[in-house]
C-alpha cells in the first residue's frame, strides 16, 4: 500500500513508541516479582510513548488538534483535524506482563476518521487504514470473515472491571450472545479487537465504556476491511458515546439484534 505523507507520519511515530514500549515491557516481565510491583514503571512508559507521538505529530503539523489518553487536549489552528491517540491500549495486560497491547493513532478531519494505525509491536502487527485505501497489515490486504452464521462465530468484548458501571449491560449481553455463537473472547486491548474483525480473526465485536482514543484508529480499519462499526444504541455517535459494535456485513445486523434485544 502507498500510504499518504499523514499515514507514514502516523506509521513512524507508531514504530518509534513501539520500540520504546517493548524495551520497557521486558524490564516489566521482571518487575512482576518486585514487592512494589510494576505501576508506577508502566505509567512512566505509558506518558513517555505518549511524548515520543506527540512530539513526531504535532512536531510534523503544527496546525492539527490533539486528543491524547495522557497529556491534555488541544485545539490546533487547524479545526478540522486532530490527532486521536492512545500511547498504550490494553494497560493492564502490559502491566501484567501479557503480551498483548498496541499503539493506536487515529486522524480525524470533520468529524471523521480518515486514518488509523494500530501496531502490535509484541508481535510486530503494523494494521492501518486510509479511507478508499482499504485496510493492511504489513503490506498484506485485510478483510473481515466470511462467516455467515452466528453459531459458528467468535466475538470479542471487554469486560468491564474495578466497578464499572457497565458491568450489568455486559452480562446480559454475555447471557443473550453466548449460548448462540461459537465464543466469545475478552483480551483486553479494544484497539486490537477492532484490528482482529479487520482482519477476520473475530468476526464481530462490541463494547461499551469505552474513549475515542480507544477506538479511533481501530474503526477504520474495519470499515476498510469491508466490515460495518454502528453504535450499541441507534442513534448514538460512536466516539462521543464510546459504545459500539463491529462485525462483518452479514453478521452486523444479526450481532446488533441480539446486543439491543430485538
Ligand atoms: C482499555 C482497553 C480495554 C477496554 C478498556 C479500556 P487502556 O484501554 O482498551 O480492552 O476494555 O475499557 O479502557 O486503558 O488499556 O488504554
Amino acid at each position: 500500500m502507498q500510504g499518504s505523507a499523514n499515514l507514514n507520519l502516523m506509521m513512524k511515530a507508531a514504530r518509534k513508541a513501539g520500540r520504546s514500549l517493548v524495551k520497557d515491557f521486558r524490564e516489566v516481565e521482571n518487575l512482576q516479582v518486585s514487592s512494589k510491583g510494576p505501576g508506577d514503571f508502566v505509567s512512566r512508559a505509558d506518558t513517555a510513548a505518549e511524548a515520543i507521538i506527540r512530539e513526531e505529530l504535532m512536531g510534523g503539523r503544527p496546525t492539527y488538534g490533539w486528543v491524547g489518553e495522557e497529556s491534555d487536549a488541544v485545539e490546533g489552528a487547524d479545526p478540522t483535524r486532530r490527532w486521536i491517540v492512545d500511547p498504550l491500549d490494553g494497560t493492564t495486560n502490559f502491566l501484567h506482563g501479557l503480551p498483548h497491547w498496541a499503539v493506536s493513532i487515529g486522524l480525524e478531519h470533520k468529524g471523521e476518521i480518515v486514518a488509523g494505525v494500530v501496531f502490535d509491536a509484541a508481535k510486530d502487527e503494523m494494521f492501518v487504514a486510509e479511507k478508499g485505501q482499504g485496510a493492511w497489515m504489513n503490506q498484506q490486504r485485510l478483510r473481515v470473515s466470511g462467516r455467515t452464521k452466528m453459531i459458528e462465530c467468535i466475538f470479542a468484548t471487554g469486560v468491564p472491571f474495578g466497578g464499572r458501571g457497565t458491568l450489568p449491560a455486559t452480562l446480559q449481553d454475555l447471557g443473550r450472545l453466548m449460548p448462540a455463537c461459537a465464543g466469545v473472547r475478552r483480551w483486553g486491548a479494544a484497539a486490537l479487537d477492532l484490528a482482529y474483525v479487520a482482519a477476520g480473526r473475530y468476526d464481530g465485536y462490541w463494547e461499551r465504556g469505552l474513549h475515542a482514543w480507544d477506538i479511533a484508529a481501530g474503526i477504520i480499519l474495519v470499515r476498510e476491511a469491508g466490515g460495518i462499526v454502528g453504535p450499541v444504541r441507534e442513534g448514538d455517535d460512536v466516539l462521543e458515546k464510546g459504545a459500539l459494535i463491529a462485525a462483518n456485513a452479514e453478521m452486523f445486523k444479526p450481532l446488533a439484534s441480539v446486543l439491543r434485544g430485538e
